[in-house]
C-alpha cells in the first residue's frame, strides 16, 4: 500500500470513529498519525467535547493547538471513551503498541476508560500477532538486563535509537517472542524489574475495532453497533 492510501485510510477510520465520541464528555486520545488525523477532525467538527487527556506530550501539543483542553488523568474521575491506533491488532482485538514510543501513557489510559476504540487502516489487521517488533519501556538502569531477559527467552532484541521516552526512559524493540497467548506473554513480561510497561495490549484489549480498507470501513467488537 502506498503512503498516500494509506494516510487516506488513517483518516476514513478516524472519521468513522468520530460516532463513539460522547459529547460535552472528556475524550481519551493517543498518538500516532492515525489519532493525528482524529485530532484534525476534533478541530473541525461540530462535535463539542469537555476537553481530553492524551497519551503523548506530542498529541497534547496537536490537541492544544486544536482547541481542546488537555486535562490531566488525575483530574478526573472517568473516561468514557479512549481512541487509539496500533502497530498491529488481531481477531482478538488483542494489539501490538508502542511504534511511537508512548505505550506506557497508551495503557494508562486504555484501563482507564470505559470503551476503548482502535482506529487503523487494514494493514494493521494481522491473524497472529508478532511480526511488528514488540516495544518495551525500560527504565535506564535496567536496559542490558532485560536486553539479556529477552535473549534467554529465544528473542532478539534493539535499543530504539535516540529516543528518550516522555517518562524519560528508553525504549527496547523485541522479536522472536511468542505470541499465541498474548495474555499470557503480557503477564509475564508485566513481571520483569525495571521494564515500565510492554506493548502487548491483550489483558485491556480494544473492545471496537474500526478498520479502513480497501472495502470501506469495517467496525468490530463489543458494542460495535452502538455509539
Ligand atoms: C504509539 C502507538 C501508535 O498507536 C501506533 O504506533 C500506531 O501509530 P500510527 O497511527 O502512526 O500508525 O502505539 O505508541
Amino acid at each position: 500500500m502506498d503512503a498516500t492510501t494509506q494516510n487516506a485510510r488513517k483518516l476514513a477510520a478516524a472519521r468513522a470513529a468520530l460516532r463513539f465520541v460522547v459529547p460535552d464528555a472528556i475524550l481519551g486520545v493517543g498518538s500516532g498519525s492515525t489519532v493525528n488525523a482524529l485530532i484534525s477532525l476534533l478541530r473541525t467538527s461540530e462535535l463539542n467535547i469537555r476537553g481530553a487527556v492524551a497519551a503523548s506530550e506530542t498529541s497534547a501539543a496537536a490537541l492544544r493547538l486544536a482547541g481542546i483542553a488537555v486535562l490531566d488523568l488525575n483530574e478526573i474521575d472517568s473516561l468514557p471513551v479512549y481512541i487509539d491506533g496500533a502497530d498491529e491488532v488481531d481477531a482478538d482485538l488483542c494489539m501490538i503498541k508502542g511504534g511511537g514510543a508512548a505505550l506506557t501513557r497508551e495503557k494508562i489510559l486504555a484501563h482507564a476508560a470505559t470503551q476503548f476504540v482502535c482506529i487503523v487502516d487494514e494493514s494493521k489487521c494481522v491473524t497472529r500477532l508478532g511480526a511488528f517488533a514488540l516495544p518495551l519501556e525500560v527504565l535506564p538502569m535496567a536496559v542490558a538486563l532485560t536486553l539479556r531477559s529477552i535473549e534467554r527467552l529465544g528473542g532478539t532484541a534493539q535499543i530504539r535509537a535516540d529516543v528518550i521516552t516522555d517518562n524519560g526512559n528508553r525504549i527496547i524493540d523485541a522479536r522472536g517472542l511468542d505470541f499465541s497467548n498474548p495474555s499470557a506473554l503480557e503477564s509475564d513480561l508485566n513481571q520483569w524489574p525495571g521494564v515500565l510497561c510492554n506493548g502487548v495490549f491483550a489483558r485491556r484489549r480494544a473492545d471496537i475495532l474500526v478498520c479502513a480498507g480497501a472495502s470501506g470501513i469495517v467496525v468490530t467488537g463489543r458494542e460495535a453497533a452502538q455509539p
